[in-house]
């Protein structure tokens, strides 16, 4: 391919080192789709007539349709990169037209181009592997949408909220996830393709013209800038390691609710594994990788970055090491989402536990000291008073709601006989009827809420389907 120049051949070691087809043929697609737009953009600038436009064409798809039969084919084949491959089979399919496919193209702006179209088409599929997962978490919701649980602050019992509250904090972040990929997509969505090696290209294509064929809403502006330009990685495995997080967040409150001492969930035994040596062992490892990849996609941003933060202008080989960390969160995150999705839909609630729990740690306390200032106490008083009252009641062994009054009434005269409706759970959870509170009719109105946001975003998907190669 650039051999003329050349003596000899790579050495053999520095070749396996240089090479990068073994992982970036899953690139072939989108570099079918960039030479296809290409071979038109050159039939326009006279460098091609109608009918190598059509030989080109013809070849290019054939080269895409049998990847998709026998993807191993070019991941296996001994060329350089996934760019050099298919140049390589056009020309064994057209002969020496093939040669002409690329005039005024240099790899720096095709390996651009189809890093792109790969990433765009990734986003999509996170997208849409986001949309279900949040599905199931509000189904989740409103199959236990009374059901009141333990929360927590410290990982101390804190005060009850609604499961459902619960599952929807986790659909508010996933939320946020997929508003920063379709921002990210926005921002990626400019065709670097006609940039050349650097400079731009000395033949008259309708970059434009290119830039809307391949789905970009138009070309990039500056050639150095288009070639070099990584940001579009950053920017989604930045989504990503964000959603990630979000993912292990979910599992390390599952796998602690479902440990020995909660007993709140029960995994299913779809998603749970076994010991080889104690029987009795049913273990989380589902949700134990999920909090493990996270490490891994995190893993991938941090190396992309130090890979490109010392970079002079414009391409530089550094740049092929962005695929493998790109490729493999594309792989993981698309993964842990689905894998995420029967973790919930599969999700036993142990609901006769929650209750109970719900009620230790006398996480009644704030209403109780509610209902004085509901007394005229203030709160700084009331705070102190019923502090003092549940110090008595851990020494007695005796929940608030369990003291009589006289007792109550030992730390505050202002106690009534009313006091006792304040502090039923039903009570506690009811009087948080604020936007974003756990009151069961905001959260359900909150279920409904999300519920037809989920249905809009379902049908953009569906309308705006991906722009990708659908390979
Ligand atoms: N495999 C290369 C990469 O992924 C393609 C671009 C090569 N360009 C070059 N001038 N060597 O970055």
């Amino acid at each position: 391919m650039w051999g003329g120049r050349f003596e000899t051949g790579p050495d053999e070691l520095f070749k396996r080192f240089n090479d990068s087809l073994r992982f970036d043929s899953v690139l072939l697609p989108f570099d079918v789709q960039g030479s296809v737009a290409w071979a038109q953009a050159l039939r326009s600038a006279g460098v091609l007539t109608n009918d190598e436009l059509s030989s080109l064409q013809e070849a290019l798809h054939q080269i895409a349709e049998e990847h998709e039969e026998a993807p191993d084919r070019a991941r296996l084949a001994d060329d350089e990169d996934i760019h050099s491959y298919v140049e390589r089979q056009l020309i064994e399919r057209v002969g020496p037209l093939g040669k002409k496919l690329h005039t005024g193209r240099s790899r720096n702006d095709q390996v651009a181009t189809d890093l792109k179209l790969y990433t765009r088409h990734a986003i999509d599929g996170w997208l849409a592997d986001l949309l279900e997962l949040r599905a199931a978490l509000v189904e989740l919701a409103d199959r236990h949408r009374d059901l009141i649980i333990p929360g927590f602050t410290h990982l101390q019992l804190a005060q009850p909220v609604l499961f459902a509250h619960w599952c929807l904090a986790y659909v508010e972040m996933l939320e946020r996830d997929a508003e920063r990929l379709v921002d990210a997509r926005k921002r990626l969505n400019r065709c670097p393709l006609g940039s050349g090696a650097l400079a731009g290209t000395a033949y008259s294509v309708d970059r434009d013209q290119i830039a809307s064929q391949l789905g970009f809403d138009c070309a990039t502006r500056n050639s150095l800038d288009a070639v070099s330009d990584r940001d579009h990685v950053v920017d989604v495995l930045s989504a990503a390691s964000i959603c990630a997080t979000h993912l292990s967040r979910i599992s390390e409150d599952l796998i602690i609710y479902a440990s020995d001492g909660f007993g709140l969930v029960t995994m299913s035994d779809a998603v749970a594994t076994g010991s080889s040596l104690m029987p009795q062992k049913k273990n989380p490892d589902a949700l134990e990788l999920l909090r493990g990849k996270a490490g891994r996609i995190i893993g991938s941003l941090v190396s992309l970055l130090v890979t490109v933060k010392g970079l002079p202008m414009a391409y530089n080989k550094d740049m092929q090491e962005d695929k493998e960390p790109l490729f493999d969160a594309v792989t993981n995150l698309s993964l842990s989402l689905r894998v995420m999705k029967i973790v919930v839909d599969t999700l036993i609630v142990n609901e006769d536990r929650c209750v109970a729990m719900a009620k230790r740690g006398y996480a009644n306390a704030t209403d109780l000291a509610d209902y004085l200032v509901h007394r005229g106490v203030a709160f700084r008083d009331s705070h102190d008073i019923v502090g003092r009252a549940v110090r008595g009641s851990i020494e007695r062994g005796i929940p608030l709601e369990e003291m009589d009054l006289a007792s109550l009434q030992r730390y505050s005269d202002v106690i009534q006989d009313d006091v006792y409706d304040w502090l039923t759970l039903d009570s506690v959870v009811s009087k948080r009827d604020v936007v974003g509170g756990t009151a069961p009719a905001r959260v359900h109105r909150a279920i409904d809420d999300a519920r037809t946001r989920i249905h809009t975003q379902r049908d953009q998907l569906r309308d705006c389907a991906p722009s990708g190669a659908d390979a």
